[in-house]
């Protein structure tokens, strides 16, 4: 994802599902320092490990909110950041009507994810059923057709395996 990312250091950027902070310290390193850099995840064990690893970073914001309930305004963000966890949305319409919304006319959204297809669609069945967590994980046809209905356009699209497992990479705007 990081190498993938082009970013700026004007930009006001929003990791929705930041985790431990891992996408954040690689994109400050490489383009930032930034206008502003919001690490959400809604999470407070996550929140409490990014903060301590961007703790010399300046103009990081940390925020704890779901991605179907972003309370940001409209056109806020010049990039939205989603690594590694769309799968666990709840209700991925809603968070994408989010997405759309905060993200300003112009921007991208940068999306990597599982890719439920071939061998890996059997694995994914065995994760989803083992388990606690909420995991609905699309393919890239599948992903492509929720952006698609929530107005984003696809940029660079990319996918690819590591042994069994299937991911996939989006720039959207
Ligand atoms: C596998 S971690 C990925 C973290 C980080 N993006 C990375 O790749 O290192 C998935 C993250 O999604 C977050 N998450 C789960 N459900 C979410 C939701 N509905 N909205 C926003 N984030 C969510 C979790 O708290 C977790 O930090």
């Amino acid at each position: 994802m990081a190498n993938n990312l082009d970013l700026n250091p004007e930009d006001r950027i929003l990791d929705v599902s930041a985790g431990t902070g891992l996408l954040a310290e690689a994109a400050i390193n490489k383009f930032g320092p930034f206008e502003q850099y919001v690490v959400n995840d809604p999470s407070s064990n996550m929140l409490e490990i990014s903060k301590y690893r961007l703790r010399y970073k300046v103009n990081v914001e940390y925020t704890k909110h779901y991605a179907e309930e972003l309370p940001f305004d409209d056109n806020s963000f010049d990039h939205l950041l989603c690594l590694n966890a769309f799968h666990y949305y709840t209700d991925q319409k809603k968070a994408l009507a989010n997405f759309r919304r905060v993200l300003k006319d112009g921007g991208n959204l940068w999306l990597l994810n599982w890719n439920r297809v071939g061998l890996f669609v059997i694995a994914n069945y065995f994760i989803k059923l083992l388990s606690k967590e909420n995991i609905n994980t699309t393919s890239l046809d599948e992903m492509k057709v929720l952006l698609a209905d929530s107005g984003f356009s696809i940029e660079k699209e990319e996918a690819w395996g590591y042994r069994w497992w299937r991911f996939f990479f989006l720039k959207c705007s």
